[in-house]
């Protein structure tokens, strides 16, 4: 198997992807395919995310976003729900000293207003904290649907040219793109999906636009530094051509 340190020699660093998303997937058939239950497979992925996010500040990458929880995994059983929003906690109060050495800053893409205080607490908690760093962007997709943000951003604007604060003849795409979530970040260059699957699962619908896309059959909790740097290479080895 190829080390990382012959990936690291055929990355070449000065075009490196700006914006990285990821759709962290695969965590209950990891478990399952061990005899555990589905939320042991969502503890063991916490330790991939630790590892992507430090790759991303070592390498200097701009943003980089994960998809935690989407709109429709309120379907999950209660257990898992509350499972998971006890993973997020944890993971916020325990890595964000780390994260703040690091100059990391978080952001929440979704609404989270339908969470318990607890949870809110420990994002907001992790958003003042890091809100003046200046190095790398991480978004968290949390209580998240491309499609909801969409209407969301549309109801927006709505509102502006009820109120005549908007004309309609302003709204086009680098608007529209200015009430997303995502508002001043560039759209994601490369997508990265584990554990088989070849959906975006309502997944930044808007700003996936033009992005590659890279797959792999690992799933989350098995995904290590290796499988981020492989993405990056065979990334840096596609031609992107916009349509032109
Ligand atoms: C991804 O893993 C984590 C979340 C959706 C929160 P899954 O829980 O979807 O794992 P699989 O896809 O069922 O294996
Ligand atoms: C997407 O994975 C959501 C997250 C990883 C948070 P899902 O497991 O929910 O997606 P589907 O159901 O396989 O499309
Ligand atoms: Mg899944």
């Amino acid at each position: 198997m190829v080390t990382e340190e012959e990936l690291i020699t055929q990355l070449n660093k000065s075009c490196l992807p700006r914006h990285v998303a990821i759709i962290m997937d695969g965590n209950g058939r990891w478990a399952l395919a061990r005899g555990l239950e589905r939320i042991f497979g969502h503890q063991a992925g916490m330790e991939s995310l630790r590892e992507v996010v430090k790759l991303c500040v070592e390498l200097g990458i701009q943003v980089l976003t994960v998809y935690a929880f989407s709109t429709e995994n309120w379907k999950r059983s209660r257990l898992e729900v509350d499972f998971l929003m006890g993973l997020l906690i944890k993971y916020l109060y325990q890595e964000i000293d780390e994260l703040c050495a690091n100059k990391v800053k978080i952001k929440i893409l979704g609404n989270f207003e339908k969470f318990t205080t607890e949870v809110q607490a420990a994002i907001n908690m992790a958003i003042e904290k890091s809100q003046s760093n200046n190095g790398l962007n991480f978004n968290i997709a949390l209580n998240y649907g491309g499609r909801f943000e969409i209407v969301e951003a549309t109801k927006v604007m709505a509102q502006k040219v009820a109120s005549g604060r908007l004309a309609i003849e302003e709204i086009n795409e680098v608007l529209f793109a200015d009430h997303l979530y995502t508002a001043g970040q560039p759209d994601p260059d490369l997508l990265i999906r584990p554990a088989g699957d070849f959906r975006v699962s309502n997944f930044l619908l808007w700003q996936i636009a033009y992005t590659e896309f890279w797959f792999t059959e690992v799933k989350w909790p098995d995904f290590r530094r290796i499988h981020f740097l492989q993405a990056l290479i065979d990334f840096q080895n596609r031609e992107r051509r916009f349509g032109g």
